[in-house]
C-alpha cells in the first residue's frame, strides 16, 4: 500500500539539519518538501483565490498530507485551517512542521477519515488536492465534505484525471502499484461532487498551466534542498512517472471551485 512511510518528522529534521542555513519558518521555504501536489504552492494559491475567503472563516484541508496547502492559506489569509489526513506519520510531520514555522495558533491538523469526522461548528471552506485518485466511491467521499461544510460554503479542488481508462506508468505520487489507484474521467468526477451535493462556479483543465510549471520549476534538474521525494518510497520514479504522464496526455490535473447545496 501507498502512504506506509514511518518516522517522517524524523527525515524531516534530518534534512533540515543538513541545511543549516534554511529558515524553516519562511514564507516559501519548505515548499519543495510539504506540496504533495503537481503545481506547488503555485497550485494552492490558485485555490485560495477562489475560496474567497472573509476575515474568521475557517477552513477544513481534506487529506492535508505534510500541511504545506493548510499553512499557505493561514500565512496568506491569516484564517484558521483544520487538516485531516488518515495516515498518522503525515500528521505527526504536519504537526512538527507547523510549531517550526510558528503558524501553531493558526493551523491545527487531526488523524482520521473525512468518513468518520462530523465537525461542530461545520466549516465555511474547503479544499482537497490530489485525494480522490485513492477513493473509489467518489460521491459518497465528497458527501462526506459537504457534511463538515455550512450551506454556501465553498470547495476548492485540485484533482488527477484521466482522458479514458487511466493505465499510467507505476508508481505514481499516490499509488506505488496502481491497486489503490481509482482515476477517472473529468465528466465523471465532476458528476461525482455535483452528485454529492455541490453546485459548480468553475471546472477547468490546468495541464497546460502544469505542463508549464514542470518546466519551469524542474527543468532546471533538482531542488538543492530538502524535497518531498526525499521522505517517499520510491519518491523520485513516482515524480518522474508523474511528470511524464501528464506530459503525453495520459493525465490531466482539473482544478474546481464549488458551492455546498443547501440540503
Ligand atoms: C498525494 S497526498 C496529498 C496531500 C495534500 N493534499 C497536498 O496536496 O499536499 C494524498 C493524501 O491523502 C491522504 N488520504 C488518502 N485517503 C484519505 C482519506 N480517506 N481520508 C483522509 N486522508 C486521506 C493520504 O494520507 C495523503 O496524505
Amino acid at each position: 500500500m501507498t502512504y506506509e512511510e514511518t518516522g517522517v518528522d524524523q527525515t524531516i529534521d534530518r534534512l533540515l539539519r543538513e541545511h543549516p542555513g534554511l529558515d524553516a519558518a519562511a514564507d516559501g521555504a519548505l515548499d519543495d518538501l510539504d506540496q504533495f501536489h503537481i503545481g506547488g504552492a503555485d497550485a494552492v494559491d490558485r485555490l485560495i483565490d477562489s475560496l474567497d475567503l472573509a476575515e474568521d472563516e475557517s477552513v477544513l484541508d481534506v487529506g492535508s498530507g505534510l500541511g504545506g496547502p493548510a499553512r499557505q492559506i493561514a500565512r496568506r489569509t491569516g484564517n484558521r485551517v483544520t487538516g485531516i489526513d488518515i495516515t498518522p506519520a503525515y500528521v505527526d510531520a504536519a504537526r512538527d512542521l507547523t510549531f517550526k514555522s510558528g503558524l501553531h495558533d493558526l493551523v491545527r491538523f487531526r488523524a482520521g477519515d473525512i468518513a468518520a469526522f462530523a465537525p461542530d461548528p461545520p466549516f465555511q471552506a474547503a479544499i482537497t488536492m490530489h485525494v480522490q485518485m485513492n477513493v473509489r466511491d467518489k460521491t459518497a467521499w465528497f458527501a462526506h465534505i459537504a457534511r463538515c461544510l455550512v450551506p454556501g460554503a465553498r470547495l476548492a479542488v485540485w484533482e488527477v484525471c484521466g482522458p479514458s481508462r487511466a493505465d499510467p506508468p507505476w508508481p505514481m505520487p499516490w499509488s506505488l502499484d496502481g491497486t489503490d489507484s481509482f482515476v477517472v474521467t473529468a465528466d465523471s468526477l465532476h458528476a461525482s461532487i455535483e452528485q454529492a451535493g455541490f453546485t459548480t462556479t468553475e471546472w477547468t483543465d490546468e495541464t497546460a498551466w502544469v505542463q508549464t510549471w514542470i518546466a519551469e520549476t524542474l527543468g532546471g534538474g533538482l531542488p538543492a534542498g530538502p524535497a518531498l521525494p526525499m521522505l517517499l518510497h520510491d519518491g523520485y520514479t513516482r515524480v518522474v512517472n508523474y511528470a511524464t504522464a501528464l506530459g503525453d496526455g495520459s493525465l490531466q490535473v482539473w482544478r474546481g471551485s464549488f458551492t455546498r447545496d443547501a440540503f
